[in-house]
């Protein structure tokens, strides 16, 4: 029996072999085929040969509910009500890798049940403004942090015999003409900021597969960008899983065959329009590829390269027969969201601990909940991150159920967006009220008058120009009056607790007179009872901001530089991005500023606990080190307050003297640390030379200049008390 299985199917040989096999049974049709979609998310196998269809789904935060075969709207589906996970920036927040992995490892099980073979996400494109409409989607400001968690997510994704696709590749960073913006950007932000995370995402988690990015990068779109994706991704970074364009992000055939696109998705198609229906034979990579290989001009030479790239794909998910059970909305995945989502939270500010409300308010007899966002599910809407959900618990449900025997009370103070659907996913419950700003916030400040505390639940939502795809924010501050309301509130009754709940940093101009903020995200499911968990106190906060949150938005380079959105060109077909800011994005233009309006409202890094930490002194195990080298740094981390609680230990490397301008500080490990009361624990964090480099444009490598360098650690970008010098020998 055994021999007579053709090499292809043959799982005891290795895939290489028998993806060979299988390209030698394929027929020109059936390799055209595979490498483009026959639906709005799957793409064909060769029913022929045994090869099923490949589904693929959005992404990142849970399994998206099936749409039509060509079109949008949701198909109706009785069985894809999923889990909703915490958004990225909330899973960067907990600086917790291993969060990251049971992220992955959960979706990849939902995604099993579903049937998909390929989650498109992660996203780790870089916070560079807080007006990027899908910076909630992402991993925050800094490369390495970003770096840290993706792997992870990827791994244990993949774990379960589910494909990541890691998006958007590159250069994604804002939203409004991401069809049409060119990004300008040096060689040295490219490599230092932009590509790190999509780097360690290949080299380090091998992701099978990575999604081309809509935008442009030296006037060519990045689905089918020589430089992005045959230069960088295939031949230095050694990529060997599939390039999948984004949806429409391609729109060359020629382009398309010999700049690295593998599998084409989305299309719109030459000549055609979003309402032509199956239009997949006229995608870039189907019939119009099909005749120029029929006319001679190409041989199947890229094309084997492609199909090649797609059936590893096929041997690593489809044809896996080893892949577990998936399931879905088990009390696993559940707790998975909760556990993600009470670590992302973070403390702004606290002060006169008036967090936990447990503790210091007792008894509490009346609490008054206030905002449209206690009462408005966010897991709907947003763009193509949009879920159908088995269940949301909403931030006002989360605090009648902790706070049992307490009264709550409810106020809505604005009214925002009350459209709650999205493709035809519904959440059933009116927001609509008709009443103006000021009738909202007198009927809050009475209310508030009464209650012991006040609980804002305000911030952006998931509609067009908040946090969502398509579009950027349009200012800084918050929207639908919340700054009156919240001047208002904290003028009637001073125990005011703001939860703001966005993927973004907003203004604050109040921040003095609130006493206590907490930054809640985008969390999902578990929502209301996460937050609640924490406002309580039986969950002590760890979160830390993985971008910072500036003031306004003069402290954020590509602003300050008026280097966003870019500017047209005569033809109003292109807009080009300059990256004036370099490499100095985040807490590195912050630094750069050096002192001058230079404060944030709240750094990289910092998050705040219920109970303290003190550090004790910083050792290495060396004074020098090599090239080949590594170095480990050592501190005592004790909790001297009197609850348990988990801190991140932050190291920052300053190099002292540079050949090139270096910015004054870049993260380069971090290590959580959970502790009991008076408990102390040795934290190591080791280092490499990869630390020490920058790169070089010159040599157009990464390059570690031998010299003085000093280790800065503590508990945020701007509390670092700890300083160790060391030097790198030739
Ligand atoms: C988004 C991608 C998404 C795709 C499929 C695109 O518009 O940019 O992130 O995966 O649609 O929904």
């Amino acid at each position: 029996m055994a021999q007579n299985i053709p090499v292809y199917l043959d799982e005891s040989k290795p895939i290489e072999q028998r993806i060979d096999d299988a390209l030698s049974r394929m027929t020109l049709e059936e390799k055209i085929a595979v490498i483009h979609a026959q639906s709005k998310f799957s793409s064909p196998g060769v029913k022929r040969l045994g090869f099923p269809d490949m589904w693929t789904d959005d992404g990142p935060h849970g399994v998206r509910p099936d749409v039509r075969w060509d079109e949008w709207e949701q198909a109706g589906q009785t069985n894809d009500s999923c889990v909703a996970f915490p958004a990225l920036t909330c899973l960067a927040a907990t600086w917790n890798p291993q969060m990251a992995r049971l992220y992955g490892e959960s979706l990849g099980e939902e995604a099993l049940y579903r049937g998909k073979a390929m989650i498109l996400g992660p996203g780790v494109n870089i916070y560079r403004t807080p007006l990027g409409g899908r910076n909630f989607e992402y991993m925050g400001e800094d490369p390495w942090l970003a770096s840290r968690m993706v792997v992870p997510y990827i791994q244990g994704l993949q774990s379960k015999g589910v494909s990541a696709c890691v998006k958007h590749y590159a250069l994604n960073n804002d939203e409004e003409y991401r069809h049409q913006v060119n990004v300008v950007i040096s060689d040295r932000a490219l490599h230092e900021i932009y590509l790190p995370a999509f780097k360690a995402a290949v080299t380090e988690a091998g992701t099978w597969g990575i999604m081309g990015a809509y935008n442009l990068y030296k006037n060519q779109h990045n689905c089918h960008n020589h430089i992005l994706l045959n230069k960088i991704l295939k031949q230095d970074w050694g990529y060997d899983g599939v390039v999948v364009s984004d949806w429409g992000g391609c729109h060359h055939t020629e382009e398309a065959i010999t700049n690295g696109l593998d599998l084409e998705f989305g299309s719109w198609t030459d000549g055609l329009t979003m309402g032509a229906t199956n239009a997949y034979d006229s995608y870039y990579l189907a019939l119009p590829y099909k005749r120029l290989i029929q006319e001679g001009k190409y041989s199947t030479k890229e094309l084997d390269e492609k199909v090649r790239r797609v059936l590893r794909l096929f041997y690593r998910t489809t044809m896996n027969r080893h892949k577990p059970y998936g399931f879905l909305c088990s009390e696993s995945h559940y707790d998975a969201a909760l556990k993600i989502a009470q670590e992302g939270i973070v403390l702004l500010k606290n002060e006169g601990n008036l967090l936990p409300l447990t503790s210091h308010l007792s008894p509490l007899k009346k609490i008054l909940v206030v905002g449209e966002n206690a009462i408005k599910m966010m897991t709907v809407g947003g763009g193509s991150s949009s879920l159908k959900v088995q269940k949301e618990i909403l931030p006002l449900d989360g605090i009648r159920d902790r706070f049992k025997g307490v009264e709550v009370d409810f106020a809505r103070g604005y009214v925002g967006d009350t459209i709650q659907s999205y493709n035809g996913v519904t959440v059933g419950r009116s927001l609509y009220d008709l009443r103006s700003a000021d009738e909202l916030i007198a009927e809050a400040v009475e209310k508030a008058r009464q209650a012991d505390v006040v609980i804002l639940f305000g911030g952006l939502n998931k509609s067009n120009h908040q946090d969502c795809e398509g579009h950027d924010r349009q200012q800084y501050e918050l929207p639908y009056a919340q700054d009156r309301l919240i001047e208002a509130l904290v003028a009637a009754n001073k125990n005011l607790v703001y939860v703001n709940i966005s993927g973004n940093g907003v203004a604050m101009p109040w921040l003095n007179k609130v006493p206590a903020i907490v930054q809640g995200w985008f969390i999902g499911s578990e929502a209301g009872e996460a937050i609640a968990s924490v406002l309580a106190g039986d969950v002590n906060p760890s979160g830390k901001l993985p971008f910072t949150w500036y003031t306004s938005l003069n402290q954020c380079g590509a602003h300050a530089l008026n280097a966003f959105p870019g500017i047209w060109r005569e033809d109003h077909q292109i807009i080009d991005e300059e990256y004036k800011e370099g490499i100095y994005v985040g807490y590195r233009w912050i630094d750069k500023l050096n002192g001058k309006s230079s404060k944030p409202l709240f750094a990289f890094g910092h998050g705040l606990s219920y109970t303290t930490f003190s550090l004790g002194k910083l050792t290495a195990d060396k004074k020098e080190m090599t090239q080949d080298d590594q170095i480990t740094f050592t501190l005592p981390v004790t909790n001297t307050g009197k609850v348990a609680g988990a801190e991140t230990i932050q190291l920052y490397i300053h190099d002292v003297k540079s050949s090139v301008d270096r910015p004054y500080k870049e993260l380069k490990a971090f290590q959580k640390v959970y502790l009991q009361p008076g408990e102390t624990r040795e934290v190591s964090l080791t280092i490499d030379r990869r630390a020490l480099s920058f790169y070089s444009e010159a040599r157009s490598e990464w390059v570690a200049e031998p010299g003085a360098f000093e280790a800065l650690v503590g508990t945020a970008s701007d509390r670092l008390p700890l300083r160790l010098a060391f030097t790198l020998k030739n």
